[in-house]
């Protein structure tokens, strides 16, 4: 009997995070297992990265809305989600609000990554809105997803300086290499019931 937990992880660009998360089920320091990456976007890169390690994966048409799923697509993701099997869900890059149905058919075990220091910098390119607003530290947040805008309870979070001579563009790239030591290390940590 297999004591890992099952998750499944959604996301609509590159992929990144996906990689770090498989990569610990991989080599055992997150003790699960990925059964589905389930993508809005047709040609995301994350679709590309889940065949490489071999796990399925899937296009879901998110319907007519930019910002949401449709009817349609969000009762096709909860049960396709939840026929992998999958008892959390994490969003890895993925830039559609879930709501309603979906939050109530994963209660409490949909978990995100955000790119800044929350409560700072909801929403888009969190990273750019840093470097905007010129703040000296900024960083990343794995949390809980309620049915606000990046607003759930917060797991953990993880600094990243903001240097002299930062764009956002390098500024983005620091921010997603802390990405990718907390959201494994979060996981863990949660599945082992080691955050309050
Ligand atoms: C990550 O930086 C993640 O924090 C961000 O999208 C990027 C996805 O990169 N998510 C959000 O902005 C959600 N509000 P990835 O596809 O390489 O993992």
């Amino acid at each position: 009997m297999s004591f890992k937990k099952k998750i499944a992880v959604l996301g609509s660009g590159k992929g990144s995070n996906f990689v770090s998360l498989a990569k610990a089920c991989a080599d055992g320091t997150l003790p699960a297992e990925i059964t589905l990456v389930i993508s809005d976007v047709e040609d995301a890169k994350i679709l590309d990265r889940a065949k490489e390690f071999g796990i399925p994966n899937k296009f879901i048409n998110p319907g007519k809305y930019r910002t949401k799923l449709d009817a349609t697509a969000e009762t096709t993701c909860i049960k396709t989600l939840k026929d992998s099997g999958a008892q959390w869900v994490a969003l890895a890059g993925f830039m559609r609000i879930l709501k309603g149905d979906f939050l109530r058919a994963f209660e409490q075990k949909v978990i995100n990554i955000h790119p800044s220091l929350l409560p700072a910098f909801p929403g888009l390119e969190a990273w750019k809105q840093a470097c905007d607003y010129g703040v000296k530290v900024t960083g990343c947040t794995v949390h809980l997803v309620d049915h606000g805008i990046d607003t759930g309870r917060i797991l953990a979070q993880g600094v990243v300086p903001v240097l002299e001579d930062d764009t956002s563009t390098t500024l983005h790239q620091r921010i997603q290499e802390e990405e990718h030591r907390l959201y494994p290390r979060t996981l863990a940590r949660l599945f082992s019931n080691k955050i309050n």
